[in-house]
């Protein structure tokens, strides 16, 4: 995709010290470039810039930013420093492993609603044998510069954000898991998604996306939203939590992420549709010395990166409160606020994550989800994707409810189904009302004995 990024301000002074620019050329403070949704455009000159600090670490500390070695330690420090400035919340939590003591960084920005958090993570270790630009220096310095973005605009989110940088995930994915086995269960129940980005900037990109179990389904639909809103074709692929969102996925948090490719080979209906060079890897570096600032593609690191804050942007909301309107007839102010609706006032999808038990045999329930700022009616191609955990589906009935109350029929109940769970992506035509306004997803569980509930839905008008 094709953008105007303006310079940013660091570039500009930089130029203009050196008189390369000409001085006062803006005759009005510039807008930062924002995605399709209204979140920052990742300009991947700052995604570069972080990718030659860490290669600049492996070149001071003997080539390389492994366990137990100095060049972690000096990443470790360079991200601490980097998110301490930014203004986020930053700490550090050691732990041992074979190759000496490891680090994870953590740093966060409160939200309106502290009782949720949005993750965001990749390792930030190398394997010894190179500078481990690629494989996750990408990662890394994307989630540096989108957290840079983020806090510029949106510095009060409606729900918490923390990102964590990783070590040891190459002596087998150590430190998130050291992370997630020393949360309580209620600070992991915090957690409602963990986003992992490792390897995004392969030299010949793959545009792959994850979410290895069905309570991800949701957060994969939103990267492939955002791949999409640049018009990039994605593919779904199981990495089998060969990745630190396996730790997350283990106790139970949804879990995504995208990747670029590593040592398997891109195929020619691949080259196709993404260019490069089939029948060759998407990283010929991959885990060796040459992983350094030439393994990389930009428009990969580039596209993965406005992918991350595209994502991230949907899942934090504004944390402003609406003004309450009065709807009474009578005078004075009114007493109660409407709760705000995590949503930037387009047309992006929204997730409703609250919990709903459905009684066994019993009435049906529903969930609702609130569009506003959608000034078009709904798609004849809507999306309505559902996480409804359930141990007999046969049982179920599911409908979606329009504002203007018309149900449409998603599952009919069939009691030769024995099959678990209804983990899927209906797609329904609802063009005839407006997308503003709240919808319902209804449940109802027809048949006596196996029960569910719904674990969370998400509606793409
Ligand atoms: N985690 C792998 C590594 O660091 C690479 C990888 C990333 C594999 C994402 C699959 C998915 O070596
Ligand atoms: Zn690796
Ligand atoms: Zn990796
Ligand atoms: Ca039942």
């Amino acid at each position: 995709m094709k953008r105007k990024a303006p310079l940013t301000a660091s570039i500009a002074a930089a130029l203009l010290a050196a008189g390369l620019i000409a001085a006062a050329p803006f005759a009005s403070a510039s807008t930062a470039a924002t995605l399709p949704n209204g979140a920052p455009d990742i300009a991947v000159a700052d995604v570069k810039a972080q990718l030659a600090n860490l290669q600049t670490i492996a070149n001071n500390n003997g080539g390389n930013r492994y366990t137990g070695r100095s060049g972690y330690r000096a990443s470790v420090d360079h991200v601490k420093s980097e998110m301490t400035a930014l203004g986020f919340t930053v700490s550090e939590q050691s732990f041992s492993t074979s190759a000496g003591t490891s680090y994870n960084v953590l740093a966060e920005l409160p939200g309106t609603d502290t009782s949720k958090v949005i993750m965001l993570g990749g390792h930030l270790d190398s394997v010894s044998s190179g500078p481990g630009i690629n494989d996750n220096g990408t990662g890394s310095a994307s989630l540096l510069a989108v957290a840079k973005a983020f806090k510029a605009a949106r510095p009060t989110p409606g729900v918490t954000v923390r990102f964590g940088w990783w070590g040891a995930e190459e002596l087998g994915i150590l430190g998130s898991r050291a992370y997630v086995s020393s949360l309580s269960s209620a600070e992991k129940t915090r957690i409602k998604a963990y986003l992992n980005f490792d390897m995004t900037g392969s030299p010949n990109p793959g545009y792959f996306v994850y979410n290895d179990d069905t309570n991800g389904i949701a957060l994969r639909n939103l990267l492939v939203q955002g791949f999409t809103a640049l018009n990039v074709q994605t593919e779904y692929v199981d990495v089998d939590g060969r990745s630190d969102h396996g730790s997350f996925y283990n106790v139970g948090i949804p879990t995504g992420g995208t990747f670029s490719g590593a040592e398997g080979y891109k195929t020619s209906a691949q080259a196709a549709k993404w260019g490069g060079t089939a029948n060759a890897a998407f990283d010929p570096c991959y885990h060796r010395s040459c992983d350094n600032s030439n393994n990389i593609n930009d428009t990969s690191l580039d596209r993965h990166a406005d992918v991350i804050s595209y994502a991230l942007w949907n899942l934090t909301g504004t944390g402003s409160t609406p003004t309450p309107t009065p709807t009474g007839t009578g005078t004075g102010t009114p007493t109660s606020s409407p709760t705000p609706s995590p949503t930037g006032g387009t047309c992006q999808a929204v997730t409703n994550g609250t919990d709903v038990a459905i009684p066994d045999a019993g009435a049906a329930v529903t969930s609702s989800i609130t569009i506003s700022g959608c000034n078009r009616n709904a798609s004849a191609t809507t999306k309505v994707t559902v996480t409804i955990p359930h141990t007999y589906r046969g049982d179920l009935r599911i409908d979606l409810v329009g504002p203007n109350g018309t149900t449409y029929r998603l599952k009919t109940e069939n009691s030769s189904d024995s099959a678990a769970n209804v983990n899927t992506t209906y797609t329904v035509n609802v063009s005839a009302q407006a997308a503003n306004g709240t919808w319902k997803l209804k449940a109802q569980d027809m048949y006596s004995y196996d029960t569910g509930k719904i674990d969370s839905w998400t509606l793409a008008v």
